[in-house]
């Protein structure tokens, strides 16, 4: 192992009693590599199966085709709930909710009042009229309803689409269309530090914009008044008990979810995940990421709409029998100690969070965190972007005490569940690196013509842009409804491999360190945004002449949004019109893509063709305007002048 002055030994709490060694570890990772059929298989016992599958993987990135465990058949809600109750762990705790405001009760939900109540959120769901295969939009705060909502889906073998509760109308109402839901489950509003969302008001506006639905399900949450609209909305309190809903038994590729994401164009993809291989993938990665034991108490501070949340608030916990907590909140309501009163309130033991959030935190000092106790946290983890060294050093100086691991978990709403990481106890640390490939995990690093850089799986230092070469199980399969555009958007890049998006560096070591996106998707504290879908609310403002928008190092969210703006002949930038244009993107995305910067100009940098180029704002953006590279292809090089002139007077 090389002299690293920021190498972080496997600390001695994980280095005892742990369930993955270095020497393990390098044991399983070969045997996934060199026999990945034999270890899936063994993998697939952690959960039950009706018909335990014969064929585990059977895949090809050229033509693109994906499946794994073809002849298995399953359900993942009776992974997840059933059979732990089945096995008398019944009185067992799934699910911990934490309200937003601290002054109400928390709720503890069994295992056994969990299986109930799916049941009844599922007998629900039939009584509407939902059946196999059709898709449900979930549109849910942080509550146990939101989990029960998307595992009663699995339990009838309806694919569930979670729409982020941040999304606006219009957001929703595309969804909606794209996956052709005729059922959404919502609630009535959400309460997100001491502020309501009007969760089903919003539903409401997007319903006036698509056709299609036949049901609204309302869970009453906050009991705020609400419109109900006769026929089509009903209640969930007004459905019972119901105990005729078994679950489905679900061929392994039969489809779980839709979660949409962000990409580098275009409107937001369907990624869809089938049930066998998610399964297998999020109960594998729980288990050896987290190294999760019984009885203790894991953390997620992810929203359900995000697939961490799907991957690790709900399906990797639920299915190792696990404690889950649920917050409804927000990390600095009613103040920048939250997240660790929750933890000592409830005795986690592993807590996982975003880099943005540790930043936001980190700016408050460090007294908020001192003044708890912290003494159940055994595990920290970091999920969603880059985590810069300093605040990594935070997390694990203050937070930790110098004393816990961290995992810094690399992994996309695409790959399912975790897929670079160190393991507690085999790794050590390198702050800002996520570590080592997760069992079966191949990457490869590729020049910009394709070229292999450094052809081996671990060692080779080298940095370029982040492939994997082989399938996993929990790999999506598909985009919903346009599988043309799943094999151009991942496989057509780099022909025959999965192409992440991601630029990457390999060290020595064979540690891997994201460096970030490498398309035209930015990430906004954690959240993947195409500044392509940014770029087209802008231009829907009759004013706006042409957008182009482009991510800048931001302190607090990693990236901010920046947008350059060219107006129609004839009109002038405004106080005015700046908050108008705000609003336009709050409007037609929600407020997660609200820009940062707006920079009016008169014209953008473009190619003697016509083309943007992004290469300079990007640069201009980042206020470095040292390296704007060659521009002598510009068909007008002025211009930049004139950008780099607005940027400066900004
Ligand atoms: C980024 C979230 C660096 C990356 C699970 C990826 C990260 C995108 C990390 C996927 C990490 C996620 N280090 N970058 N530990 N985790 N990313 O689909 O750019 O919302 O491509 O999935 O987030 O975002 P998504």
């Amino acid at each position: 192992m090389s002299e690293h002055q920021d190498w972080f030994p496997i600390p001695e709490t994980a280095a005892r009693n742990t369930q993955c060694s270095a020497a393990d570890y390098d044991l399983m990772y070969a045997q996934s590599i060199s026999a990945p059929d034999a270890f899936w298989a063994e993998q697939a016992k952690r959960i039950d199966w009706f018909t335990p599958p014969t064929k585990i993987g059977n895949w090809s990135f050229d033509p693109v085709s994906i499946k794994w465990y073809e002849d298995g058949v399953l359900n993942l809600c009776h992974n997840a709930v059933d059979r732990h109750v089945a096995a008398g762990k019944g009185d067992a705790i799934a699910f911990i909710f934490e309200p937003d405001d601290p002054a109400n009760d928390a709720r503890r939900v069994s295992y056994s009042e969990l299986l109930a109540e799916v049941k009844r959120m599922a007998g629900a769901l039939k009584t509407l009229g939902v059946g196999k295969g059709d898709r449900v939009t979930i549109y849910m705060p942080m509550c146990v309803e939101g989990a029960v909502a998307m595992l009663a889906c699995a339990r009838i073998g309806a694919v569930h689409s979670v729409v982020f509760g941040g999304f606006s109308p219009e957001a929703i109402a595309g969804r909606i269309q794209d996956c052709g839901s005729r059922f959404v489950v919502c609630a009535d509003t959400a309460l997100r530090g001491g502020k309501s969302v009007p969760l089903k008001a919003n539903i409401d506006a997007a319903l006036t914009k698509v056709d299609g639905v036949d049901a609204v399900l309302v869970v009453q949450h906050t009991s705020e008044p609400v419109a109900m609209q006769a026929g089509r909305d009903h209640w969930y309190h007004d459905f019972g008990a119901s105990d005729d809903c078994p679950c489905e038994p679900m061929n392994a590729e039969d489809p779980l979810f839709i979660l949409y994401t962000s990409g580098s164009t275009g409107s937001p993809k369907g990624v869809l995940h089938t049930v066998g291989g998610y399964s297998v993938w999020t109960a594998s990665t729980f288990h050896y990421v987290f190294d999760y034991r019984p009885g203790e108490v894991f953390f997620c501070s992810a929203d359900i709409g995000w697939v961490t949340g799907h991957s690790y608030v709900v399906y990797g916990p639920l299915q190792n029998g696990g404690t889950s907590l649920i917050f409804e909140g927000i990390p600095s309501y009613p103040d920048s100690g939250r997240f660790w009163d929750i933890i000592d309130r409830h005795q986690v033991n592993i807590f996982y969070t975003a880099p943005t959030a540790l930043r936001a935190l980190m700016r408050d000092g460090d007294a908020p965190v001192l003044a708890r106790s912290r003494k159940s946290l055994r595990l920290l983890g970091t999920v969603g972007e880059p985590i810069n060294p300093e605040a990594w050093r935070w997390y694990h100086a203050t937070v930790g005490e110098g004393k816990l691991p961290i995992v810094d978990t690399w992994w996309q709403t695409e790959t399912g569940g975790v897929m670079i990481t160190t393991l507690p106890g085999a790794h050590g640390m390198k702050p800002g690196s996520a570590g080592r490939p997760f069992f079966g995990i191949q990457p490869q690093l590729v020049d910009n013509e394709g070229v292999v850089l450094a052809d081996e799986h671990i060692g080779g230092a080298t940095s370029g842009n982040l492939c994997i070469t082989h399938s996993w199980p929990g790999q999506a399969r598909t985009v919903y409804g346009d599988h043309n555009r799943f094999v151009q958007t991942y496989f057509s890049t780099y022909k025959g491999k999965y192409f992440t998006g991601d630029g990457c560096r390999r060290d020595e070591d064979g540690y891997y360190w994201i460096t970030g996106r490498v398309d035209d998707v930015i990430n906004v504290s954690g959240h993947r945004m195409g500044t392509a879908e940014v770029e087209s609310a802008l231009v829907l403002h009759d004013k706006v002449a042409e957008a182009a928008v482009v991510g800048f190092p931001h302190d607090i969210k990693g990236q901010g949004i920046y947008c350059y703006v060219t107006l129609n002949v004839g009109e002038e930038p405004s106080d005015e019109l700046h908050a108008e244009l705000r609003q336009q993107v709050r409007v037609e995305i929600g407020p997660i893509a609200s820009p940062d910067h707006i920079h009016f100009t008169t014209a953008l940098p473009k190619t003697r063709s016509g083309k943007i180029m992004r290469r300079i704002l990007r640069k201009i953006a980042e206020n470095d305007f040292g390296a704007l590279g060659d521009t002598s292809t510009l068909a007008d090089p002025n211009v930049v002048d004139a950008l780099i002139e607005g940027r400066q007077n900004r």
